[in-house]
């Protein structure tokens, strides 16, 4: 990133919400360079920029927490806006209060109560994007309410969901316009940015890859880089930045097949980096073994992805060793969901510890020994970036595919009853709020990770059943998320009876389950393709669950396709019934499966992956 001086600049305070990054991508969009800071950086840094951004936060205004940041910033003539945790935070400083325990989660429509240059543009009802236990209840003197949301028809109004003061040049949203779903929360931030700050559009992303390149050469010095390689499209617009940079010689490629894969992946790799004229220090490896002895007998979702991490710099390091360039720096693809997902920023949950974050690799990193290119960007900028340095469109536009691989979609279980009390009361308050849609449900005796308020949960999913359309569903799915504790996840029966007992069943990463995983995925996306729908889908998880449903046997199958921009949210998307009804047929013919189930959930409070 430059740091020319001739650039109009934004600081976007990092108080460790999940989306703090993204501001500050959203901010380049107007073309006006962004920059990550933190809360105690000293008032002369600040001083130097156009405008700040206070990020969101997993931390609780209204209760004083991390109330210990540079305060100074207030006393700046600069404006200032706040997100969220920012805005409340924004709100109290000047004589507002808040509270805590009014929350609201995913789409609201924001009600704008005046022309406002922050709303230059837009409609007078906006959909934006809500994840917040706390609430500002009431502004102090200079400022004013600029907007109120409404959570359905009929209910009061959330108060104060915009804030501002034009007097202080202050500004709050207690929504995050940095996400997508806010929809038109791009033109918000470029209204605060162009319009309230005054910045110049002069900061474009066609110099990200000389400057990425000079930056290369200068960390790799006359050493090389050995890159593990995967098929998908971050380490392969990696290893494209690579060769750029160093030249062919100069770079040692590594996949590995960790028995983790989709069907005939890893030959479908090999053969792609020999069409990308990648394949001159191409070296291929079948690790299947070493990973699954490592994987013997774990169940717990971090156990596992720490496995893999781990098992995956062993594999790199005996490579390393008996190719002789044990020397050399390790290259890695990482993004920035990556990092920011594993507690990667000073102040972020860990939501889960994505495979290139495991603790060896951090020592590795402190250590110099690694050199990550695309650690600021996100999907869509590194997708960009890849159609820049000519990689043919088809390989950038896979759908991604994380490390761990179907590691993270095979859940296992020690197959104890877990949770029987919490189950039984969580039950009756499920079938209450689902009453009124005329659905029954039940929760399943499993759990997976998710994500609320910035924080990581691991909660039991809900299986709904019945006749329904897709917006019925949703709003069910969302009176349970608003009304149940401990739920995380809500899922639609596909399997045509409403299921009158599961049972949990112990279970371990073994081979012939990876296998049926591995089928049941095969047929899920060759459906994508056969519908012409594989373009529009941006992720589809296919996920195996051990859970015995009425005898039948013992893994429930679960579809997952989603709509996402970034990763950070996510919608479901709906599929056609015909090609759900064919998934029907075809995934419940195989050996083995207890169910089929689609994942009705967006992010928050789901994840994309179950683990
Ligand atoms: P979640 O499940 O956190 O996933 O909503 C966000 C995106 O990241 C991918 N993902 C990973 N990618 N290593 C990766 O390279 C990982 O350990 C990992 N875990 C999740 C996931 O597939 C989704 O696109």
């Amino acid at each position: 990133m430059s740091h020319d001086i001739s650039h109009d600049r934004i600081a976007v305070i990092d108080f460790g919400g999940q989306y703090a990054h993204l501001i500050a991508t959203k901010v380049r969009r107007s073309k006006v360079l962004a920059e990550i800071r933190q809360p105690e950086d000293s008032t002369e840094i600040f001083r130097e920029y156009q405008g700040i951004i206070l990020s969101g936060s997993p931390a609780l205004s209204s209760f004083g927490e991390d109330s210990a940041y540079n305060k100074e910033i207030y006393e700046l003539d600069i404006p200032i806006l706040g997100f969220c945790f920012g805005h409340q935070e924004i709100a109290k400083h000047y004589g507002g209060t808040v509270v805590n325990g009014k929350q609201e989660w995913g789409h609201a429509d924001l009600h704008i109560e005046r022309d406002h240059p922050l709303f230059a543009g837009l409609d007078k009802v906006e959909q934006v994007w809500m994840s917040h236990f706390d609430s500002v209840t009431a502004v102090g003197p200079d400022f004013e309410e600029l907007g109120h949301t409404i959570l359905g028809e009929g209910s009061p109004p959330h108060r104060f969901a915009a804030i501002g003061s034009d007097k202080l040049r202050r500004y709050g949203f207690q929504f995050h316009p940095e996400v997508d779903d806010t929809l038109h929360g791009d033109d918000m931030i470029a209204n605060f940015v162009l319009n309230i700050c005054g910045c110049r559009s002069t900061w474009t992303m066609d110099s990200y890859v000389t400057e990425q390149v000079e930056k290369i050469r200068a960390q790799v010095g006359d050493n090389s880089v050995f890159l593990l390689a995967s098929g998908g499209v971050d380490s392969t617009v990696a290893a494209r930045l690579f060769s750029e940079a160093l030249g062919p010689d100069r770079m040692n490629l590594l996949h590995v097949d960790n028995g983790l894969m989709r069907k005939d992946e890893s030959a479908g790799v090999v053969e792609m980096f020999h069409e990308l004229g990648l394949d001159k220090n191409f070296h291929f490896i079948d690790a299947t073994d070493t990973f699954l002895d490592a994987l013997e007998g774990k169940i717990e979702p971090e156990d596992k992805r720490r496995a893999i991490g781990d098992t995956f710099i062993a594999v790199f390091e005996s490579e390393a060793k008996r190719l002789d360039i044990e020397h050399h720096l390790l290259g890695q693809g990482t993004i920035y969901p990556d990092t920011i997902e594993t507690g990667g920023t000073k102040r972020s949950d860990t939501i889960k510890t994505h495979h290139n974050r495991v603790p060896i690799i951090e020592e590795m990193i402190a250590a110099g020994k690694v050199i990550e290119p695309l650690a600021d960007l996100y999907k869509v900028e590194v997708r960009e970036l890849g159609e820049m340095l000519g990689i043919p469109h088809d390989m950038i536009w896979r759908h991604p595919f994380p490390g761990p691989g179907l590691g993270v979609r095979l859940l296992c279980s020690d197959g104890k009853a877990e949770d029987a009390d919490s189950l039984g009361t969580i039950a009756p308050a499920v079938t209450a709020a689902l009453a009124r849609f005329d659905l029954a449900g039940a929760p399943l005796p499993i759990k997976s990770v998710g994500v609320k308020a910035d924080l990581r949960s691991y909660e039991h999913p809900v299986l709904i059943h019945g006749e329904a359309d897709w917006d019925t569903l949703a709003e069910a799915s969302g009176t349970i998320f608003k009304t149940v504790d401990g739920i995380n996840r809500t899922l639609w029966n596909l399997t045509g009876t409403m299921p009158a007992a599961f049972k949990s069943l112990a279970a371990t990463m073994t081979r012939d389950r990876l296998d049926l995983l591995r089928e049941c995925d095969h047929l899920m996306m060759d459906g994508l393709r056969r519908h012409g729908l594989y373009g529009e889908i941006w992720q589809c998880p296919t996920v195996l669950v051990p859970v015995e449903i009425d005898g039948r046997g013992k893994e429930l199958c679960i579809l997952r396709p989603i709509h996402s921009e970034r990763a950070m949210t996510a919608t479901a998307a709906r599929l056609p019934l015909e090609l759900l009804e064919e998934l029907r047929e075809s995934v419940m013919a195989l050996p083995g499966i207890s169910g089929l189930a689609y994942d009705l959930t967006s992010k928050p409070p789901g994840t994309i992956e179950w683990e």
